[in-house]
């Protein structure tokens, strides 16, 4: 069920080059799925009118808080970088469809994130833990500066890392670490920059693994009114917006 609510910003802290939010409303959070967004109303920028899209972090239902990871990327997301603790945040959630969660406690689930992509993977990871499971983590940064928040993904399972300078983890690409070749997975999520989700889903389609990406198709009303975020899929034309932004492998054009 989507809401409008006010939040205010209990926590804020820098991670790396992000900002990480913690908001609170008084009121009873809606079931939330990891891989779903909010719409956030930006104030006290003239330029900016539309809401941003920010992917959500992690929840805390019984607390009534939604915690958030922000990448600074133009300015929507400067002035959220600006906030201050205690500022009121209008915001329209939960949006979009989230990922599938395992349906077996056998499956063994790997999470592959690239950038900030990383975000809605700590949520995704705490709900297959409440399944009882203990999902593999594979980040890939440019360099060690990159990867942000191993400590909190550590415990919720095995954190693997490669980097393009190999300053952690092994050198390369997610789709060159050495876990291919050694370890089989059942279920693959995905999120991050577009070639590396389509290089992971080349592996998945290959192998034929189950697996689901987060599209970060750009955004406008979040809802499906303004057709901005339309993709190609094998079911014609759709709204990321609406339908995604988590999509089996199977429907996309790739
Ligand atoms: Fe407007 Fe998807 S963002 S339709």
């Amino acid at each position: 069920m989507k809401k409008i609510s006010d939040f205010h910003i209990i926590e804020k802290s820098f991670i790396g080059k992000s900002v990480f939010l913690k908001l609170y409303s008084d009121e009873e959070l809606p079931k939330i799925n990891a891989g779903q967004f909010v719409q956030i109303q930006i104030e006290g920028n003239a330029k900016v009118y539309l809401r941003r899209p920010i992917s959500i972090h992690d929840v805390d239902e019984q607390k009534h808080t939604i915690d958030l990871l922000i990448q600074k990327v133009g300015e929507g997301t400067s002035t959220l970088y600006n906030l201050r603790i205690a500022d009121k945040l209008n915001v329209i959630y939960p949006l979009g469809n989230g990922f599938t969660l395992p349906e077996s406690k056998d499956d063994l689930v790997l999470l592959v994130a690239g950038g900030i992509g990383i975000a809605p993977m700590l949520y995704l990871a705490k709900l297959i833990c409440r399944e009882g499971m203990k999902p593999v983590f594979l980040f890939g940064g440019r360099s060690k500066d990159d990867l942000l928040l191993i400590d909190e993904y550590s415990r919720y399972g095995e954190v693997l890392i490669t980097t393009d300078d190999g300053s952690l983890g092994e050198h390369g690409l997610v789709t060159q670490h050495s876990l291919w070749s050694k370890r089989e997975f059942d279920r693959i999520y995905v999120c991050g920059p577009l070639p590396m989700m389509k290089a992971v889903a080349k592996i998945a389609n290959e192998r034929r693994i189950w697996c689901e990406v987060s599209l970060e198709n750009r955004m406008a009303c979040g809802l499906g009114a303004c057709l901005c975020c339309v993709e190609n899929t094998r079911d014609g034309n759709i709204c990321v917006c609406k339908e995604g932004p988590v999509f089996n492998i199977n429907r996309l054009l790739w």
